[in-house]
């Protein structure tokens, strides 16, 4: 078996594939598996077809081109089988704002506001603080702002001319209480869902260094919750795999407002990191997987 995995790519999120391309690549070589590692750039069809010619793809790409439908259209031209969700759902959960609409008719809770254009985001409130501003395209809390409440002031970066995550932004009222996620694997049709995460940043909100920082937060799993949210947690986010049309491992992200008792789902990762402080493997060894078994699931789940 020759596995390429695929590492690194164009997107903003560039470094945290980088290392979910080593740890996958290093997991799968300890099982004596023959792995090459593509840095994938436009050449990618050239390199995988003409140079590498792996039988499977793990595609450990995050973001734009890696994650949203493009690099799965190529491996599906090439006739490759790759890992993790196809083309419409990569494209699909790449997109919040189509996401929420498509979770919403699912059942699925998800939270309020929508996409603005960023100039007009950067110079008023165009809702009432707390409010968070996103991206509607990218992933790792990368350009994502905390709006707080009582300030008189928008965020201005997000007007600023070197603004590189589109002219329209998603802004979605700020939800109090705790970030939970949920990683579900299988086909669309028979998912499951590990367990549930309670992660705590150890400052601020869970930004991209809460995230990849060593101690940046703190996780909790099995997340200590009511039972009824627990579990509507896990039904969610495999509700959230089907709709989505996911396949092979999805890692699904709420806030649960312990006052309210409300769960909401903010979206669905079709390429879950898989760094040290990653949570997707964090799951499933608690559910008894290790790193290894979960990667070598993936190869072997990988399909064109
Ligand atoms: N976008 C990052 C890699 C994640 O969801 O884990
Ligand atoms: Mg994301």
């Amino acid at each position: 078996l020759h596995v390429a995995v695929l590492m690194g790519g164009l997107s903003a999120e560039r470094e945290v594939s980088l290392s979910s391309g080593e740890q996958c690549a290093r997991a799968l070589e300890r099982q004596g598996v023959r792995v090459s590692r593509v840095d994938a750039g436009r050449d990618l069809a050239n390199v995988l077809a003409g140079l590498i010619k792996p039988d499977v793809v793990l595609n450990c790409l995050h973001g734009a081109w890696g994650e949203d439908g493009c690099v799965q259209g190529v491996l599906e031209t090439l006739k490759i089988p790759y890992t993790h969700s196809g083309v419409l759902a990569s494209a699909l959960a790449m997109d919040k704002d189509k996401s929420k609409a498509v979770l919403r008719a699912a059942g699925v809770k998800v939270p309020g506001g929508g996409l603005f254009d960023r100039h007009e985001v950067a110079s008023r409130h165009v809702i009432d603080p707390p409010y968070v501003i996103k991206p509607n395209a990218e992933g790792s809390s990368v350009g994502v702002f905390l709006v707080p409440e009582g300030a008189n002031r928008p965020q201005a970066e997000v007007g600023a001319p070197d603004w590189a995550y589109g002219e329209q932004v998603m802004v979605e009222p700020y939800i109090a209480g705790k970030e939970l996620c949920v990683t579900v694997i299988g086909e669309a049709t028979g998912p499951r869902a590990l367990t549930v995460t309670d992660i705590t940043p150890t400052k601020g909100f869970y930004d991209y260094e809460a995230k990849y920082a060593p101690g940046g937060s703190v996780h909790v799993l099995p997340a200590v919750l009511p039972a009824h949210v627990f579990e509507t947690a896990l039904r969610q986010a495999e509700l959230a795999h089907t709709a989505m049309g996911c396949r092979g491992v999805s890692r699904s992200d709420f806030r649960y407002d312990d006052v309210k008792d409300d769960l909401v789902l903010l979206e669905v990762n079709t390429q879950p990191g898989m760094t040290p402080t990653s949570l997707a493997p964090e799951q499933a060894a608690y559910s008894g997987m290790s790193y290894e078994d979960l990667v070598r699931w993936m190869v072997e789940d990988a399909s064109c």
